[in-house]
């Protein structure tokens, strides 16, 4: 079984998210519960985009010491410097910098021909290398790059000190199949690639981000990039709960797994979408609010047999107490009895037969059905309780 790194960039990446915008309290706040979450390495921001990300990255790498702390910075000497005055104090310096590698990237953005991107590129990761014990550098948008240019320079990076090469699929673009022979390109051609670790960085434009994800470990990414619920730039990045308990349940698949406390997922989720008020849709994999709910009567009496027969994940296992069976128009008799009896109902089975019937009549006209209702039904019904 591989052991896969989780790279959490809720506080960089995800906090790129329009309209979100963390404090210090709250951005330290997250890193501890990230670091509860056992991620390894947790990239706590861009210290040389403001004094406010300077000050919580150096805090995060002063508080947090089960989890490596890193920062971003673009490939120029001011940001790795100041790189460097927020993170000497973590317990593993680290660095992340990058630069970008796509045609459409060197032509328009950085105006340089390829030759100055790699001379950049290799400058950086020296001047990074001599300061940081572990330098990740990344390919900005690699999913659109040429290949036999990707694999040059990511040879001449490593030969400068990177440890870690990271290939973002930075605009959403690519698909599991595609990443699946970039990773593999890479793996082949880059006569050096023994001395890094390769990475995964996937934003979710097309709604793949999770498969590109679990497709790049499947042909040799050791370090996976991710934020929580998903938050990140335009559409988001991948999500981590996703990834994690995709490896997690289909190990027998992917022969990989992380080092995470898988049952601190939900209050992670639960914390992050609180303090960045980015809402978890209710169908939401793993953690949204209807990931353990069943509502079909056909499934409710399934579940109440043998919960396999619906449910593949078990709620317990990302911090969730329980399943939730929910009371609305699909519901069937098994389910209705059941939660009868938990309110007390101790009447004949033609009384129960009674109150169901006035239940489907409720449940045509109003979603949710609570307690009270019932209560309301069984009174109607004269049913003692
Ligand atoms: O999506 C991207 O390319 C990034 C890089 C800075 C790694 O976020
Ligand atoms: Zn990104």
């Amino acid at each position: 079984m591989r052991k896969i790194n989780v790279f959490d960039t809720t506080l960089r990446d995800g906090e790129q998210s329009a309209g979100v915008n963390l404090n210090f309290q709250e951005k330290v706040e997250i890193a501890k519960q990230l670091e509860r979450l056992g991620v390894d390495i947790i990239e706590a921001g861009f210290p040389a985009s403001s004094q406010g990300d300077f000050a919580s990255v150096q805090a995060i790498a002063r508080t947090v010491k089960g989890s490596s702390v890193t920062g971003l910075a673009r490939s120029i000497e001011r940001d790795i410097d100041t790189a460097w005055e927020a993170l000497k104090d973590s317990a593993e310096p680290r660095i992340h910098t990058f630069i970008a590698t796509s045609p459409i990237h060197m032509q328009y953005k950085l105006r340089m021909t390829p030759e100055q991107v790699i001379e950049h590129a290799v400058a950086s990761v020296k001047f990074a290398a001599a300061k940081f014990p572990h330098v990740q550098w990344s390919a900005e948008d690699a999913s659109r790059t040429e290949l036999p240019f990707l694999a040059k320079i990511i040879r001449a990076v490593i030969d400068a000190g990177a440890t870690v090469i990271n290939l973002p699929d930075t605009v959403g673009y690519t698909t599991p199949y595609e990443i699946g022979e970039m990773f593999q390109y890479v793996t082949k051609n880059v006569q050096n690639i023994d001395k890094a670790i390769l990475s995964t960085h996937n934003h979710d434009d097309l709604g793949m981000a999770v498969a590109n994800s679990l497709a790049a470990i499947q042909n040799g990414a050791g370090q996976v990039e991710c934020t929580l619920n998903g938050i990140g730039e335009r559409a988001g990045n991948a999500s981590l709960e996703e990834i994690a308990v995709a490896l997690q349940i289909r190990q027998d698949h992917y022969q990989a797994k992380t080092g995470l406390t898988l049952n601190e997922i939900k209050r992670t989720s639960a914390l992050v979408s609180k303090l960045t008020g980015m809402v978890v849709p209710n169908n939401k994999a793993v953690v949204g609010a209807n990931a353990f709910a069943h509502e079909s009567g056909i499934h409710q009496d399934g579940v109440l047999k043998n919960k396999e027969t619906y449910e593949i994940i078990t709620p317990e296992l990302v911090g969730v107490s329980s399943n939730r069976m929910v009371l609305g128009k699909h519901s069937g008799r098994h389910m209705f009895k059941e939660k009868l009896t938990e309110l007390g109902f101790t009447g004949t089975d033609e009384q129960l037969q009674t109150i169901f019937v006035a239940f489907k009549e409720l449940a045509d006209k109003k979603k949710d059905i609570t307690e009270d209702d019932l209560f309301s039904l069984m009174t109607e019904a004269s049913v003692g309780v």
